[in-house]
């Protein structure tokens, strides 16, 4: 089975204006490689074969080079036309999805470690054959910045999940497991997708699917290995260059 992943990359990066009015904010370098670079590395490590990715009009142009970097990959470009959300991208991709499991993988969000996150959720996958997002623990006074988890069991790193709710207050979370950025559906999220409301910002939010999935028993988290860096903010962005300059370039003074 081909299994294909979902890039949400439409956005407009206001918090990198001015930069991001000029290029976008995918193609923001971490050291010397594009950041969207890095997260299509871990979707060919992983064994994805397909890539769909979700674009404005204006950035089409910008991506026009991706299958010359990654031959393996084979693209199909899908236009957002309008910011209506997380969740409204994820929708756009039914049709090139159909109906398989499939990834998807937030360009605003790299992984460092053995084996890629979203390899990891493929094998969790495997075991539950419902969908899976990546999740971790974070200290109770960032809850606010994720999707939060509200967890029913657990078995190791394997949790299953109850409900999610999108960016809460610390006091109102659920958890502090909180939503990673990758993820690992089943086309049971489509449905689900197209009846779900604009929810926090006005936004048909991804979270808000995945609360109702895991309402109706078809959610897990799996909390991975690995070290996780949100480059989706300008501080983060800068703490991910720092890290991996440092790294790179070790042996200079
Ligand atoms: C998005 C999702 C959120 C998730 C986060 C992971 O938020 O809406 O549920 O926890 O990505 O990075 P954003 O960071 O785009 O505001």
């Amino acid at each position: 089975m081909v299994i294909k992943a979902v890039i949400p990359a439409a956005g407009i990066a206001k918090r990198f204006w001015p930069v991001t009015k000029i290029i976008p904010k995918e193609l923001l370098p971490v050291v010397t490689t594009p950041s969207l670079h890095l997260v299509l590395k871990e979707a060919g490590e992983s064994g994805l074969e397909e890539i769909v990715l979700i674009v404005s009009a204006q950035k089409i142009p910008f991506f026009e080079h991706l299958p010359e970097f990654f031959p393996k990959l084979k693209f199909h470009f899908v236009e957002q036309k309008e910011p209506l959300g997380l969740g409204h991208a994820v929708g756009l991709s039914k049709k090139a999805i159909g109906e398989n499991p499939f990834a998807v993988l937030l360009p605003d969000v790299i992984f460092e470690g053995d084996k890629t996150v979203t390899s990891q959720l493929i094998e969790a996958y495997g075991k539950t054959t419902r969908s899976v997002n990546a999740a971790e623990k974070v200290p109770m006074e960032k809850v606010s910045l994720y999707g939060v988890h509200a967890i029913a069991s657990s078995e190791g790193r394997l949790h299953r999940v109850k409900g999610v709710v999108e960016k809460p207050k610390p006091e109102e979370a659920p958890s502090n497991l909180v939503v990673s950025g990758r993820y690992f559906f089943t086309p049971e999220i489509f449905p689900i997708l197209k009846k779900t409301a604009p929810g926090r910002g006005g936004e048909i939010q991804l979270a808000d699917a995945m609360d109702t999935l895991a309402k109706q028993g078809g959610l897990y988290a799996y909390e991975f290995e690995g070290k996780h860096f949100d480059i989706g903010n300008p501080k983060g962005y800068i703490e991910a260059n720092r890290y991996f300059g440092a790294k790179k370039y070790a042996d200079m003074d």
